[in-house]
């Protein structure tokens, strides 16, 4: 029978029977590769030789209270896996090349090693050598952690069987290959059949295991997005190069909440985790126009933020909106109620709206935030000092409180603010002892802080 060869979308995995510049599932531009098809069982399997067991959902002796669980004991990182990391399970981490994943799960490894775990490290991008070389840098040459250099599935497999680690690194899923798929490495199906077999292997001898997975922009490499589904736990390494800051988020997780983060700060050897990112964030700060205190959330922590804005008259017909680490969609949409619920025109201006140490914010909470930062820096006017802004804003105008004020209030007082601007709903937290200042709406809002 001929096979008929089907087309796969790089980004999202969906696939196609014709070939496209544009992937109709994700919108990606030149994604789609030609793939062949995954070979088919041995034969029909109608019946299976093995008769599947259930269980009674009460049985509780099958798994005990709760799954177990290993603290690595870096903060940071055991807080991001949801309690530590989960016995069975496969993760997934993924990152852009050189952003620092291989050294975050060497780091891990031997911090796992040393509290009692069997660990392997697997490398399919570098030499046993260069991964000693790597750790001796690091300072973890010492750590009871075996290496491999290996690429083709059964091998690891084999060795996995062999080692029976309790936690296995596999670095990249990308570089993996299993003999039985009829592409290259790093090509959707390669990356799907390795992952899954992975995974299953996980669940079945009782193994941890993480998969790196590299980001890629184009081109014929797999992202890690293809195999997201398939996995436990799914965490993204994020920061900008010429930032020291590294984000851990966990976008996904089947043992603890997503959107947690953990944050560390690339040194000169490894990573090291940053226990207090508020008083980090706010470091280099200095009390200007458009500059902003930002009472935000990243999963369950409470973190501070500064938010810049610069606003200038612009020599273009069309002016600049330019944001970095923020919505750009979001920005238009407070420039529009500023400008048609408080007469606060930016028509004619380029507007710069940024997000200080390369944090990236999604949370709606900053409206306000933001907002201040647009309308201190249109009137060079600069904000009360030591007070931290939140609240959303909607199309109206009005102000909406947002979700766990106690905690971003508490926060701000531990690191020495005194005031803060909330929306009027906004319940006071006596405890944190700062005086709170609550505007009726965004134009009372404007009119209190920057009015004559
Ligand atoms: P790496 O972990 O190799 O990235 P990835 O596996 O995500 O591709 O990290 C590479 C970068 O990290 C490299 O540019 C150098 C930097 N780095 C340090 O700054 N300090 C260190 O101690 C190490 C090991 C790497
Ligand atoms: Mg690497």
């Amino acid at each position: 029978m001929a096979k008929s060869l089907t087309y796969t979308c790089n980004e999202c995995g969906a696939s196609s029977t014709k070939w496209s510049g544009q992937c109709d599932a994700c919108q990606a531009w030149n994604s789609i590769v030609e793939e062949k098809p995954l070979a088919a069982g041995p034969g029909k399997k109608s019946l299976g030789a093995r008769r599947g067991k259930a269980i009674p959902l009460t049985d509780l002796a099958t798994i005990g209270e709760a799954p177990p669980r290993t603290m690595s004991g870096v903060g940071e990182l055991d807080r991001v896996l949801g309690g530590g990391l989960v016995k069975a399970s496969a993760l997934l981490v993924g990152g852009d090349p050189g952003i620092g994943k291989s050294t975050l799960l060497l780091q891990a490894a031997a911090r796992f090693a040393r509290n009692g775990l069997k660990v392997i490290y697997i490398s399919g991008e570098e030499s046993t050598a260069q991964v000693q070389m790597r750790a001796r840098r690091l300072g973890l040459h010492e750590s009871p952690v075996s290496l491999a250099s290996e690429t083709n599935l059964r091998d690891i497999l084999t060795t996995l069987e062999a080692e029976k680690p309790d936690f296995a690194i596999i670095d990249s899923i990308q570089t993996m290959w299993a003999d039985h798929v009829d592409s290259a490495p790093g090509s959707v199906s390669q990356v799907r059949t390795c992952a899954h077999e992975l995974t299953t292997f996980a669940k079945t001898h009782d193994v941890a295991i993480v998969m790196v997975g590299h980001v890629t922009k184009e081109g014929a490499i797999a992202g890690p997005r293809v195999v997201e589904h398939m996995v436990d736990t799914v965490l993204y390494f994020e920061g900008e190069r010429g930032h020291q800051f590294r984000i851990l988020r966990s976008v996904k997780n089947r043992f603890g909440p997503a959107d947690e983060i953990g944050v560390f700060e690339m040194t000169g050897k490894g990573l090291a985790e940053v226990k207090n990112p508020s008083a980090l964030f706010l470091s280099e700060r200095s009390p200007a126009p458009g500059s902003v205190v930002f009472g935000g959330l990243e999963g369950t922590r409470p973190m501070l933020c500064e938010i810049q804005a610069l606003v200038a008259p612009s020599p273009h017909s069309q002016p600049r909106r330019s944001v970095v680490g923020w919505d750009a969609g979001r920005l238009a949409m407070i420039l529009a109620v500023l400008e048609s619920r408080c007469g606060v025109p930016f028509t004619g201006l380029d507007v710069y709206l940024n997000v200080a140490g390369g944090l990236r914010i999604t949370e709606p909470a900053a409206d306000l935030a933001v907002a201040a930062a647009l309308v201190s820096a249109r009137e060079d006017a600069a904000l009360p000092k030591e007070s931290v802004i939140f609240g959303e804003i909607s199309l109206s105008g009005a102000l909406r409180p947002v979700v766990q004020t106690e905690n971003r209030l508490k926060e701000a007082a531990k690191l020495g603010f005194t005031s803060a601007i909330t929306p009027q709903q906004t319940k006071q937290v006596a405890a944190s002892g700062l005086s709170m200042r609550q505007p009726r709406d965004l134009a009372s809002f404007v009119e209190e802080v920057f009015g004559e």
